[in-house]
């Protein structure tokens, strides 16, 4: 396992589409793995390849529910509802805004062994989802801000996607 190096807003990595996950190999796993390892460290609650210099369609997340999701391709098939409130991103460091999203999410995806999935959630983990699969289509949530970005308070103990 490896940590990466987190890409930050001005890389133009960012600002890219990814590529469909054709098969899972070998390295493709070991991305995944460090993509998590990653994650972990820098206090993330999410993390897409793209962050990590990658363009291909690999999303990780762990919202502290008590379960790791990886999506692989991942599909937003559904979304209802609206929530509004702060969010952040490892990719844009230091720094908050408010956003609205759909407050519930449901996602097509694969898993590691490129079997179907389903993945849905509300709240926190409908906003992750939606963050991790705009990284896919190169968009940051700054571009989403209502106002404007304010710097993270030290004490804020929020999360990062
Ligand atoms: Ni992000």
């Amino acid at each position: 396992m490896a940590i990466r190096e987190v890409r930050t807003i001005g890389d133009e990595v960012l600002g890219k589409i990814s590529k469909p996950v054709k098969e899972v190999n070998e390295r493709t796993l070991q991305i995944i793995e460090d993509m998590f390892e990653t994650m972990y460290e820098t206090g993330g609650v999410g993390i897409a390849a793209p962050q990590v210099g990658i363009l291909k369609r690999i999303v990780c997340m762990d919202v502290g529910d008590g379960n790791q999701y990886l999506m692989i391709n991942p599909e937003i098939i559904e979304l209802s509802g609206e929530q509004t409130g702060m969010e952040g991103c490892l990719s844009v460091p230091g720094k908050r805004g408010q956003v609205t999203r759909a407050n519930y999410a449901k996602v097509k995806a694969f898993n590691e062994n490129m079997e179907e999935i389903i993945i849905e959630g509300e709240g926190l983990l409908a906003r992750c989802i939606q963050h991790e699969c705009d990284h896919l289509d190169g968009i940051l949530y700054v571009t989403k801000v209502e106002g404007e970005l304010v710097d993270k308070e030290v004490e804020e103990d929020e999360d990062e996607e």
